[in-house]
């Protein structure tokens, strides 16, 4: 077997904004590691567009679907006008139900809380991403939320099965079931079934979303796993990333049932994008999620190798003080590249 054929071939979609600087600052520190991975790059949102090509062409999707692993970089989404969102669209057409966001503390990033480690699941495909949206008439429009017993039962056996797996203890469901008593109420029933039939022996517990996020900025240390319908968990994401240090350090990974894209929780940061100030680790935590990822669908040690070295390498530029100016320090995207470099461990 030629060394190429041992490497694992991922798509990369830098996005735009600050996902180029991002990316290749992923790409970097991954060839420092020795991560047996090759990119196959593929351009995509305002940059593709730049190009002259497509925000999201057929030939990128097919190329996820081929490859079925992929890193992406956040990608930009007008706000009230203009084309629908290209990461709401490559998550339906890929059917990539299922978005997974550890939510972890870091030595070095002081916040409120120590010892912060939480997971949220996101249903990633309906609610009030379902996308139909109409006028009814002058000065009246209306946003359908979605909810398919379908999507509510797989989102929950996905997450208790994911709990399992990883030894957690606690699922902890946030809804408006009160309110939304046909949609979120769906939600919960399935979610109740999965738990009392499949996974009894995994604790369950529902929350108000409004009390729930009062509790996670009072104590997250409180919860667990949380599952949580579409905008519930994009919202709470970006609260959770609040509580250890911001959008600069929470990864993400998007499942399907044999399709899988990893991306940070934030987005294409239009405020500091080309300026070299990007913090790169949330979509490098995300490559690290990937390479985990890799070990266990391909069997290859190797990817678990690299991904401790990096995770190493980052824990320990944190804990020295190395940090990028979202997280209170000096270095920008390309030093803290460097600074996290010099601290990976020989192989
Ligand atoms: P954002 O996450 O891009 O930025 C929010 C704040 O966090 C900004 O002040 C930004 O500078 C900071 N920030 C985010 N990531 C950072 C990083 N890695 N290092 C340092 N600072 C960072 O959210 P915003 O401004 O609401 O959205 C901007 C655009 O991104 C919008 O078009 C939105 O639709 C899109 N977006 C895309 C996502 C994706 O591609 N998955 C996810 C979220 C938003």
């Amino acid at each position: 077997m030629s060394p190429e054929s041992q490497l694992h071939r991922v798509v990369l979609l830098p996005g735009d904004g600050i996902g180029p600087e991002v990316t290749a600052a992923v790409k970097r520190v991954f060839a420092a590691a020795g991560a047996p991975v090759e990119w196959e790059e593929h351009a995509v949102g305002l940059v593709a567009l730049a190009a002259g090509g497509e925000l999201l062409s057929e030939e990128t999707i097919e190329a996820i679907r081929r490859v079925k692993v992929a890193l992406k970089g956040p990608i930009t989404t007008p706000v009230g006008e203009g084309h629908a969102s290209v990461n709401v669209t490559l998550r339906k057409r890929l059917n990539l139900y299922a978005a997974v966001r550890p939510v972890r503390s870091f030595t070095g990033v002081t916040t409120r809380f120590e010892g912060l480690d939480l997971v949220i699941i996101r249903e990633n495909t309906e609610g009030l991403y379902s996308g139909v949206e109409n006028q009814v008439t002058d000065g009246v429009v209306m946003s359908m939320k979605v909810a398919t017993e379908l999507a509510c039962t797989r989102i929950s056996r996905w997450a208790f099965r994911f709990a399992t797996r990883r030894r957690r203890r606690k699922i902890t469901v946030f809804h408006k079931a009160n309110i939304m008593k046909m949609s979120d109420g769906l939600f919960l029933r399935c979610a109740r079934k999965i738990h009392q039939e499949e996974y009894p022996n995994i604790e369950y517990q529902e929350t108000i979303i409004d009390a729930g996020c009062m509790k996670l900025v009072q104590d997250p240390t409180q919860f667990d796993v949380l599952l949580l319908e579409n905008l519930y968990g994009d919202v709470v994401s970006d609260l959770c990333a609040g509580q250890v240090g911001g959008l600069g350090v929470v990864p993400g990974a998007n499942f399907g049932d044999d399709l899988a894209v990893f991306e940070a929780v934030h987005g294409s940061a239009p405020d500091i994008a080309g300026q070299g100030l990007a913090n790169p680790l949330a979509l490098l935590m995300s490559g690290v999620m990937m390479l985990n990822h890799l070990a266990e669908t391909r069997d290859d040690p190797r990817c678990r190798a690299s991904s401790d070295r990096i995770k190493a390498a980052y824990d320990r530029a944190l804990s020295e003080g190395q940090k990028t100016r979202d997280l209170g320090g000096t270095l920008g995207t390309e030093a803290f590249v460097d600074a996290l470099i010099e601290r990976m461990p020989r192989v």
